[in-house]
């Protein structure tokens, strides 16, 4: 009987990927880490430092110069862990409208990827983790022992963002949400694949309640999958 250690949840943006990523690391006492932090504390130190996003030789010596750390919410307004980029508080930074902008056009080089990977496969060699990316369960954590895929419309992504943006003060139209949703998924593509032994979990229509309760219930403590291993 064995519990899977090293959970990998990967999909398109505003899939749902944190807020599943972090109910479930809850349940099980384990570490949550979303891998899309590192891209985005490395788009805000570039916008700071005045390199440009499509500077692969910059941005990947920038990458290897910046210590990341992601820690228990040192305040409580609502985050979900403490966001430190060389000492400083980002949390909110990297959320930024600036930062999405072109975070996906920075985390598009090779060389800038292999070392944010190697950093996370040092997080996810201690076990006990939830990961949360793009590309978790096809390169970061290609052993992980359970993989989920979240995929949700783009309606639906759109109203979820909408919310997480108003929760900011932060007033944008759905159809430009939408658009720049879509434009970032045309970006995404080339990493964001589902692993060929990954579940599928299309997750429209489901409260984050139920769509932890089903994913501990069918993949984490099913006589199934303990029997498999994974
Ligand atoms: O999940 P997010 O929106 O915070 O991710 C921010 C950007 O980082 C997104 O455009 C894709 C990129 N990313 C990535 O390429 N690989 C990951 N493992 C995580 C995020």
């Amino acid at each position: 009987m064995r519990v899977p250690q090293t959970i990998a949840i990967d999909g398109q943006s505003a899939a749902g990927k944190s807020t599943l990523g972090a109910l479930l690391a809850e349940a099980l006492g384990y570490l949550y880490f979303d891998t899309g932090v590192m891209y985005r504390a490395l788009a805000l130190a570039a916008l700071r430092a005045g390199i440009d996003p499509d500077d692969e030789a910059a941005l990947s010596e920038l990458a290897h110069q910046l210590v990341i750390d992601v820690t228990q919410p040192t305040v409580a307004d609502g985050r979900q862990y403490t966001v430190l980029v060389n000492g400083e508080d980002v949390t909110w930074a990297i959320r930024s409208p600036e930062v999405e902008r072109i975070v996906s056009r920075a985390a598009r080089f090779p060389s800038v990827r292999r070392e944010m990977v190697r950093q996370q496969q040092l997080i996810g060699q201690r076990g006990r983790v939830v990961m949360v990316g793009r590309d978790i369960g096809t390169v970061v954590m290609p052993d992980a022992d359970l993989k989920i895929y979240l995929q949700a419309s783009l309606a639906e992504r759109a109203r979820r963002r909408a919310a997480e943006l108003r929760s900011r003060n932060i007033d944008m139209p759905l159809e430009q949400i939408a658009a720049a949703l879509a434009e970032r998924d045309a970006l995404d593509a080339h990493v964001s694949q589902p692993a060929a032994d990954a579940i599928i979990l299309v997750n429209d229509g489901l409260t984050p309640a139920e769509e932890v309760a089903l994913v501990l219930n069918r993949f984490v403590y099913s006589e199934q999958a303990l029997e498999n291993g994974h």
